[in-house]
């Protein structure tokens, strides 16, 4: 299987690396539009083959989309990320126009590819990938509902002092501070309700802390993080390759699914070999209903400033 990354940056090449060394694909293409810097990336990996004890091939493009050609998944990562004080959404501009031609340039390759979007702001990213390329809804994914289900998991077992693999939690709505939803009311630990173990205090404060989990990163190292999105990505990216229908909150085309339509937002999905092969209806109660809602009125806020570019 064939896996094309564009953007050899931070998260691109750490889902390149966690890729190659869990050996999830046989080939991964790494593509920057700066001079050498993916073959870079991609040599530095190849040298830890023998080290790590994988046969991975991983090849390196500036700007050459003729090598990504017949991947079974592309993801896209390039673009700017946020700096200190910046919030996702003040992207739009600049990574707009770059996700937008660096998907139809996958696209001419790789015709029959499941697209990954990672590029912030990434919920309008990917609405704007689905709006441009014109492919089926379960082929355009969006990615940030792994990522911020893991910081949720992360932030639980450290409440809990549990090991993280033995919690369970999703996190629904946008991909944004203020839009993400950590589900806590059906959060468990070993399917025992979490709620039995932390009071409302604590789970309010796991919440808070998961939404703000990526702009906590962004203060301490100055840009956003790059490990957790990177495995994100390669966990998504490995129920799509191995066929694994791993239930992954994802952001995706909506046409009436939890009452809204015509919006990529994050949602529970069944992911395999043909990328989203259902979306689980999760019944939700009316203060998560209402959250919801919110969360899709700021995305959809958003995709308004894509009018100019998708015309
Ligand atoms: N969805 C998520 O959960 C999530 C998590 C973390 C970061 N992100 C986003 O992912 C993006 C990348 O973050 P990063 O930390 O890797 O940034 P980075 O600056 O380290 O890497 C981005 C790379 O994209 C390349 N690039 C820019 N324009 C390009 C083009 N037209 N073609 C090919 N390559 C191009 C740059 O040269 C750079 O190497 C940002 O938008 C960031 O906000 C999303």
């Amino acid at each position: 299987m064939k896996v094309t990354i564009v953007g050899a940056g931070n998260v691109g090449a750490t889902c390149a690396d966690a890729m190659a060394y869990r050996r999830i694909a046989s080939e991964i293409v790494l593509v920057d539009i700066r001079e050498g810097f993916a073959e870079g990336k991609a040599l530095d990996i190849m040298q830890t083959q023998t080290t790590l004890g994988f046969n991975t091939k991983v090849v390196g493009s500036t700007n050459d989309y003729s090598k990504t050609a017949g991947s079974d998944v592309v993801v896209i990562t390039s673009g700017i990320p946020r700096k200190p004080g910046m919030t996702r959404e003040e992207l739009i501009g600049i990574n707009a126009g770059i996700v937008k031609s660096v998907a139809e340039s996958l696209l001419q390759h790789s015709p029959n590819a499941i697209f990954v979007i990672v590029s912030n702001p990434m919920d309008t990213m990917t609405y704007l990938a689905f709006k441009s390329l014109g492919l089926p809804k379960n082929r355009v994914i969006g990615m940030g509902g792994a990522l911020d289900s893991s910081r949720f998991k992360c932030y639980l077992s450290l409440a809990l002092e549990k090991p993280a693999n033995d919690i369970q939690g999703m996190v629904i709505g946008g991909h944004g501070d203020t839009t993400m939803i950590p589900l806590t009311r059906l959060a468990s630990y070993n399917g025992v309700p979490v709620s039995q173990f932390l009071s409302q205090d604590k789970l309010d404060k796991v919440a808070a802390d998961t939404m703000v989990g990526g702009a906590t990163l962004t203060g301490l190292l100055g840009t956003s993080a790059w490990y957790a999105p990177g495995a994100s990505v390669c966990y998504l990216v490995d129920s799509i390759l191995n066929d694994q229908k791993k239930m992954i909150p994802c952001s995706v085309y909506l046409e009436g699914e939890y009452g809204q339509s015509d919006i990529c937002i994050g949602v529970p999905c069944i992911i395999g070999k043909n990328g989203v092969e259902k979306i689980v209806d999760v019944d939700l109660n009316d203060a998560e209903k209402a959250l919801f809602a919110k969360s899709a009125d700021a995305v959809r806020a958003m995709n308004g400033d894509l009018k100019s570019i998708l015309g």
